[in-house]
């Protein structure tokens, strides 16, 4: 009989395997199979699949659907600024959003500072619900420079804001993010499906295109199911 921890022993040996092994290939090369690895260790698919999952989470190996597992781009100097979209594709997840709130505002006090607007000017108030692999991961508001951004929201909501913006040439190029740990308010324990007070994970960013500052978001995840990951270098 193979005790619990002997599994967990193995799924972990099978990573720091994959791990050494990916650290010597290029970016964009193939990893190894789940095949060879079963054959390889003896162990069972489920245990191979677990230890290719951290490595997807963590950031080192992407699953490309229907082509295969790759060792991942560097991410350069770990600063990229990512997207929803991009940040669970990455990890192998499905993203999806769900729109709660799309329309024209007038900035409060808040926005307005931080989108260097004057109070009341005109502003896009995007609200969504995120899902990762069907599961509700987060809650996201955003709020736009309805200036920059004429008729935007009024026929639709895109997949991906960033898409959006990038085919409108003000993808973001500088951010300023903040990550703190916070209590879930009611709301955001209503959509997230948490107990009210349960800890969360609010990140803001203030996101400029240029020197014109495009966005100013919240977003608040569960802290069940949300890691972030950094890769630093100095
Ligand atoms: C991240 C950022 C948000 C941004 C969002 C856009 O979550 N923190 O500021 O609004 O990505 O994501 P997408 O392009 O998937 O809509």
């Amino acid at each position: 009989m193979v005790l619990p921890r002997q599994r967990a022993l193995k799924h972990v040996q099978v990573r720091e395997h994959v791990r050494s092994l990916i650290e010597q290939l290029p970016a964009g090369a193939a990893a190894p199979s789940e095949r060879e690895l079963v054959a390889r260790f003896g162990v069972a698919r489920m245990t191979v699949r677990q230890a290719l999952d951290a490595l997807v989470v963590e950031g080192l190996l992407e699953r490309i659907p229907g082509r295969g597992t790759f060792v991942t781009q560097p991410i350069e100097h770990g600063r990229e600024i990512t997207s929803f979209t991009e940040d669970m594709r990455r990890r192998g997840l499905l993203p999806e959003s769900q729109t709660l709130v799309a329309r024209l505002e007038q900035a409060g006090p808040g926005v307005a500072r931080a989108l260097d607007l004057s109070v009341a000017d005109p502003v896009l108030h995007w609200k969504r619900l995120r899902r990762a692999d069907g599961q509700v991961i987060c809650v996201e508001d955003a709020y736009l420079n309805e200036v920059l951004l004429p008729g935007f929201l009024q026929h639709g909501t895109p997949t991906s804001l960033y898409d959006a913006l990038e085919a409108r040439g003000l993808r973001p190029t500088r951010a300023e993010d903040s990550i703190a740990a916070e209590a879930a308010s009611v709301e955001d324990a209503d959509l997230l499906g948490i107990a009210v007070g349960a800890p969360v994970l609010r990140h803001s960013r203030r996101a400029l295109a240029g020197d014109r500052i495009v966005e100013v978001s919240r977003s608040v995840y569960r802290h069940d199911a949300f890691t972030i990951y950094r890769q630093l270098e100095s």
